[in-house]
């Protein structure tokens, strides 16, 4: 590891994907195999690795030894993939980054007990950071990973909800997506011992990016292309999921459209593939998706505006703002 220079991206990645895989070939080590296998399942080439790449990049703007940030990066992924686990037993979902889910590869008991694990090792691996931030680090974990269950629990009853406002659906997404990005950006700041004023900025930055974040995989979920995406394309439809596509189209609908709209969210019987083609038409037939993208722009705009006002060299900024334009623009 390089000592007193700045990180690439790509660097970060590198680092990111080597810590992984050394620290896997200790889990896959532990027994019973039956709960920890399913771990290794999960994390193997698994995803963009997003939230490590943050904490480590909003840690490189303040210092280049980012070691200090190793064991938040390594915590923050493993709870992350710790609630994909539970998150797809809720979703029915049955792929995910092209593999079958881990309740489907494996059963409904191991993904709940496999994603308990993961959730303690994630602690573990946090509690190895150094005892001045820890006790910071620890109340920030704990506040997300509460809101993060709130949101999931909102992300569920709105399912059963026939009205759903716009403001409480970002909400709901804040807590269920948006949190653990910013926590993710503001734990790396700490690492690097930060001042209060900016890691808060950093944190408001990640809210911007994350509701931009789920926008942009609630518009997957409809228009990706499921061999990129890697999961099912057309699952928040069947579930009825108040996603934002949705919420816009039954506010900018009106008349025949709006009534054949309710009509498929109400209806108890159907073909699968059927719905998601109406449901999917009626949304192109209301410019849902640039609805949703002006919308993303303006939340990656504020993020623009949160991440310029931190007090650092602009040069320092300069992977983040590339990996963040990124993000908002992405099909996996
Ligand atoms: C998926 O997160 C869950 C959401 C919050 C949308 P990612 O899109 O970061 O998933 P991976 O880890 O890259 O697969
Ligand atoms: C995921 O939201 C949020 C969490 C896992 C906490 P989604 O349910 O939209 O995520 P995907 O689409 O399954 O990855
Ligand atoms: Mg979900
Ligand atoms: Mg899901
Ligand atoms: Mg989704």
């Amino acid at each position: 590891m390089k000592d007193e220079v700045m990180y690439s991206t790509r660097e970060i990645q590198e680092l990111v994907k080597s810590s992984f895989e050394s620290e896997l070939l200790l889990i896959g080590n532990k027994k019973p195999a039956g709960l920890y296998q399913p771990i290794c399942y999960a994390l193997q080439n698994g995803g963009k690795r997003i939230r490590p790449t943050l904490v480590l990049l909003a840690c490189n703007l303040f210092t280049d030894n980012i070691r200090k940030a190793f064991p938040i990066a390594l915590a923050t992924e493993i709870f992350h993939n710790f609630t994909l686990l539970h998150d797809d037993i809720m979703d029915k979902a049955t792929v995910r980054r092209n593999k079958p889910t881990v309740h489907v590869k494996y059963n409904e008991n191991t993904a709940i007990l496999s994603g308990d694990a993961m959730n303690i090792l994630a602690y573990e691996y946090l509690s190895r950071s150094d005892n001045e931030t820890l006790p910071q680090l620890l109340e920030l974990f704990n506040k997300t990973a509460l809101e993060v269950c709130e949101g999931q629990q909102l992300d569920m009853d709105f399912e059963s909800e026939p009205l759903v406002s716009i403001d409480d659906y970002i909400n709901m997404i804040r807590l269920k997506t948006a949190v653990l990005l910013a926590c993710s950006l503001k734990s790396g700041a700490l690492a690097a011992c930060a001042p209060e004023e900016d890691t808060e900025l950093l944190y408001q930055f990640g809210i911007n990016i994350g509701l931009a974040f789920q926008l942009q995989d609630d518009l997957l979920d409809t228009f990706g292309d499921k061999k990129v995406f890697g999961k099912n394309i057309g699952g928040d439809i069947l579930c009825n999921k108040k996603t934002y596509l949705l919420l816009q189209a039954l506010n900018v609908s009106e008349g025949r459209k709006k009534k054949e709209l309710l009509d498929w969210i109400s209806r108890k019987e159907y073909i699968p593939q059927e719905k998601i083609e109406s449901v999917t038409s009626i949304y192109n037939d209301l410019n849902i998706k640039h609805i949703t993208e002006e919308k993303i722009d303006a939340y990656h705009r504020q993020a623009i505006n949160d991440l310029n006002r931190v007090r650092v060299p602009e040069f320092r900024k300069e992977q983040l703002f590339n990996l963040t334009s990124e993000m908002m623009r992405r099909n996996h």
